[in-house]
């Protein structure tokens, strides 16, 4: 439905807390007109990256995707607003920084190491059922 209010989960990485982009990101959104419903930093579980990353869990590149989301504490919101979920995928740019276009976060903030994991500072939600799905991972506290 074009205009209803949607939820979405956002993870900025460790590379984007490392760095010192949570503000910057969190501009982005709020100058967008879109909610921070919820927030907070906290150091990812194993437990928690394996729920998160189901889809991929069996996938040869998880392990070191695991380590890299756990080097440091990340920083997960819920963000409200129109179309959030999409809107939020679209300003994230494409999942390989040197292929996310220049305006989008990845394509302005991010580029990969010559080696290692994807770096690409933020996760967020591909459906509203990963959203749903991801918030409760994320913010059990918020489940009703
Ligand atoms: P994916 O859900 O395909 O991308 P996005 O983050 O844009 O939704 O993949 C999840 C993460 O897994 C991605 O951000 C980086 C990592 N990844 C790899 O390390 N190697 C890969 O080949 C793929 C497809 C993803
Ligand atoms: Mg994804």
């Amino acid at each position: 439905m074009k205009n209803d209010y949607e939820k979405t989960l956002l993870l900025i990485k460790p590379d984007g807390v490392e760095r010192k982009t949570i503000g910057q990101i969190i501009s982005r959104f709020e100058q967008r007109g879109l909610d921070i419903v919820a927030l907070k930093l906290l150091q990812a579980s194993a437990e928690q990256l394996r729920a998160h990353y189901a889809e991929h869990v069996t996938k040869d590149f998880y392990p070191e995707m695991e380590e890299y989301m756990s080097r440091g504490p990340i920083c997960a919101l819920v963000i409200g607003g129109v179309q959030a979920q999409s809107v939020v995928r679209t300003m994230m740019g494409a999942t390989m920084p040197a292929q996310a276009a220049p305006g989008t976060i990845r394509g302005d903030l991010a580029l990969n190491p010559l080696d290692g994991p994807i770096e690409n500072l933020v996760h967020g939600s591909d459906s509203l059922e990963s959203a749903a799905r991801e918030i409760s991972i994320w913010f059990p506290e918020l489940a009703n």
